[in-house]
């Protein structure tokens, strides 16, 4: 067996950029907010782990099983000689099928895109053994990572863009369609995006995969008060709120807020901030939007991209598309 190559192409953290983006969430009014990618510090994407096993949790197993099953029938329906960037790796786990299915054919370059130092480090662990793959990972936000490996790439390559695991139901539906529009700009024509989408399903079913009964989702998202606690100098009292999760009908989007349950003021030495809320009063960390089968191919040319192909996993309701950039 081949050693695969290993680079780490890091950025330093940013604590300053941490304590903006705290500081105006929590000033936010009415409703206070915190960005959800500051859930993925050590801890948080550990907790994530233990999400995607969860009985509750559907997503992750039915992309799995999704792409156990299509990965060589995906791979066939791609452009030749791609480069693979990958928008928010995770662990890797998931997207081990479709590499060894490429590098079976053809030694294969992956650049997973990650904030997370630690998901980072998984999934290299996780995927390093695939023969003739070479990994370099960005520790970037998703947009500054794509910009650099498509300057890198060499003339003839192709980019082959992952972005699975339905993160992109963790923007709203306008933002969704500007974000892929986004990496469209960073795309030339005959570029693919592989998207992973979780399909809308009864309102009990999306309630319980985001307020599972051992309360590890409850954790993941208090984690984030902790976390401000712990790097920002904040004196959040973690007991005084608890983990919800709602169904917006409108938005077709499972809403995680943290309710304080009696009146609460907290402090936050490195954002200079002083926060109050009322008993009973939230603070929005992430929205889950689901989405149809068929609403991708209007969604993809909104974009600049066509539908190319899809393939759906019917048990708990999951679609991957092909998106080609026009
Ligand atoms: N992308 C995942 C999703 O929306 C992230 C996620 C799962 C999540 N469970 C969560 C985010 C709980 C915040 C809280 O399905």
């Amino acid at each position: 067996m081949t050693q695969p190559a290993l680079s780490h192409d890091a950025s330093p953290d940013q604590p300053s950029a941490f304590a903006a983006d705290v500081r105006s969430g929590l000033t936010h009014a009415p409703q206070k907010e915190l960005p959800s990618k500051y859930l993925y510090d050590e801890v948080g994407s550990a907790l994530f782990e233990v999400i995607t096993v969860l009985p509750e949790y559907g997503v992750t197993r039915a992309e799995e099983r999704l792409l156990a099953k299509h990965a060589v029938d995906i791979v066939e329906h791609l452009p030749h000689d791609v480069t693979v960037a990958e928008l928010g790796s995770g662990s890797g786990r998931k997207t081990r099928r479709i590499l060894e299915a490429l590098c079976k054919k053809r030694p294969t370059s992956y650049c997973p895109i990650e904030i997370s130092r630690t998901a980072l480090q998984l999934c290299r662990r996780e995927l390093g053994d695939i023969e003739r793959i070479s990994i370099v990972g960005y520790e970037r936000d998703y947009l500054a990572g794509l910009a650099e490996v498509s300057k890198k790439r060499a003339a003839d390559e192709r980019l082959l863009v992952l972005f699975l695991g339905s993160t992109i139901g963790n923007f709203g539906r306008l933002a969704a369609t500007r974000f892929l529009r986004d990496i469209r700009n960073m795309l030339a024509p005959g570029d693919a995006l592989l998207l992973g989408t979780d399909l809308i399903k009864p309102t009990p079913t999306l309630i319980a995969a985001y307020d599972d009964a051992i309360g590890v989702t409850a954790s993941f998202n208090l984690n984030l008060l902790a976390r401000i606690n712990r790097e920002l100098g904040g004196d959040f009292p973690l007991d005084a709120f608890e983990h919800v999760a709602r169904f917006n009908p409108d938005a077709r989007s499972v809403e995680m807020h943290l309710r304080a349950t009696r009146d609460v003021t907290a402090h936050v030495a490195a954002a200079n901030l002083t926060v109050s809320l009322k008993a009973g009063e939230t603070i929005w960390t992430e929205s889950s939007h689901k989405y149809r089968a068929d609403e991708m191919p209007a969604i993809a040319d909104d974009a600049g991209f066509v539908c190319s192909h899809q393939w759906l996993e019917n048990e708990w309701g999951f679609a991957e598309s092909l998106l080609v950039a026009q």
